[in-house]
């Protein structure tokens, strides 16, 4: 990351959000409900992202990245989850899937990938999931690497990879020693096109539509021995400091679809009238907007001091990112679900935003970390961790 001083940081800030905001009610807004409907990736959207040099905001510049910081990204993820939660995860899994490289990977590893990662070329997914193993992610992960020659061979099926279908470079976590539970796994950049590597099941979602989520295959999957992420054993602490620094952008995008749908039901509370005035001067009504408006602002302030933190590489980082995800994500279902109700029989419907907001909101309690594992993760920092689970 590159030092800037504070007046610096803000002025680039300022005008990077400014252009995202013309750009989210130009060209995303009018396309959220399209996108949701038709369910399909947008890349329209995301080449407007790559041209405007999105793609790469926490990415240094001497690897092409704008070199800014986390806290300029969660905000950038936030404006456009404000219209469409489905862009909103272009970018952020653009992050996701380059941290392990930016973290964890070689000089070579890092000139390789994260230029092209950061120009939007190239696509980056994260494959850690999978189907026994979602919230135990060390201990019930089953997809080997063996090492043979110069090579590892990968066998395993991944799944709820988002943007596996279309990514050109995906960083895989697979178990290189069993003996050694979460010490015995080890990250891989898997390329498309490698052989053994494909694509399987598309799922059918509440939300996120736009957004595919796959099914990985590594199929006696030859990876070059070049392509291990940091040392063998390593890849566990690598996935699980790539989440603290990830959390956050979840955390963006939960705030940004709540912001979202205030925004909607405040409008409609101003218009809408019932007895003889608008509803938000009824007090039902309006001590709704009050609690959502509150939520929602102390939201913020622990997402943006989360990502000050990871700016500043501080230590209690993996606290600080689990408590945004948290509240920022309870916060998008109560707040959307809330808008619904202050629209009543049009928030149900299609034709307003918010029913849509509501069944994107939901995701953001479950991925990256489900709340609970976001509890255990805060309660583990905050009283310590106890001794380890007979398995
Ligand atoms: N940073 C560095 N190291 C860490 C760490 C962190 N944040 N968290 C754990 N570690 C280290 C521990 O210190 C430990 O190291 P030692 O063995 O040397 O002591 C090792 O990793 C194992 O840690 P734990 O014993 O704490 O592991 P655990 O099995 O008890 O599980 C967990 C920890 C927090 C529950 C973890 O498994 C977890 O976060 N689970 C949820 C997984 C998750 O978030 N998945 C999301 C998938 S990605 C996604 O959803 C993306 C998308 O679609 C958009």
């Amino acid at each position: 990351m590159t030092v800037q001083t504070h007046a610096h940081a803000s002025d680039e800030e300022a005008m990077i959000l400014d252009l995202v905001r013309e750009l989210v009610a130009e060209k995303v807004a009018p396309r959220a409900a399209e996108i949701d409907e038709k369910q399909e990736y947008p890349r329209d959207i995301k080449e407007l992202f790559a041209q405007s040099d999105l793609l790469g905001i926490p990415i240094p510049t001497e690897y092409g990245g704008l070199g800014g910081t986390f806290l300029t990204y969660v905000k950038v993820v936030e404006e456009i989850a404000k219209a469409c939660a489905s862009s909103s995860l272009i970018v952020a899994v653009q992050e996701l899937g380059m941290l392990p490289i930016l973290i964890g990977g070689s000089e070579d590893q890092k000139k390789k990938y994260l230029p092209k990662i950061a120009s939007g070329e190239w696509i980056a997914a994260y494959a850690l999931t999978e189907a026994g193993s979602g919230s135990d992610a060390a201990g019930s992960m089953r997809t080997r690497a063996v090492k043979r020659g110069d090579a590892y061979v990968l066998d395993g099926t991944k799944i709820f990879i988002t943007n596996g279908d279309v990514a050109d470079v995906v960083c895989v976590f697979a178990v290189t020693d069993p003996e050694k539970g979460a010490n015995g796994i080890s990250a891989f950049v898997v390329e498309k096109g490698t052989p053994g590597f494909s694509v399987g099941k598309h799922e059918k979602k509440m939300g996120i539509r736009g957004s595919p989520t796959v099914e990985l295959v590594f199929e006696n999957c030859a990876v070059p021995a070049a392509n291990l992420i940091g040392p063998e054993g390593e890849g566990f602490k690598i996935a699980m400091k790539v989440l603290d620094k990830s959390r956050p952008g979840i955390a963006a995008q939960a705030l940004g679809i709540a912001q979202g749908a205030l925004d909607q039901a405040t409008t409609y509370a101003r218009e809408r009238i019932a007895f003889g005035k608008p509803i938000g001067h009824q007090q039902g009504v309006g001590f709704m907007i009050a609690d959502m408006k509150t939520e929602v602002e102390a939201a913020r302030l622990l997402l943006y001091e989360a990502a000050r933190k990871c700016d500043a590489g501080a230590p209690d980082v993996t606290l600080w990112a689990a408590m945004a995800k948290l509240k920022c994500g309870d916060v998008a279902m109560s707040v959307t679900t809330d808008a619904v109700q202050v629209l009543g029989g049009y928030g149900y419907s299609t034709e307003y935003p918010v029913e849509r907001m509501m069944r994107d909101a939901k995701i953001t309690q479950i991925y990256e970390g489900t709340q609970q594992i976001q509890r255990l993760v805060i309660s583990r920092n905050v009283i310590g961790k106890g001794p380890a689970p007979a398995r």
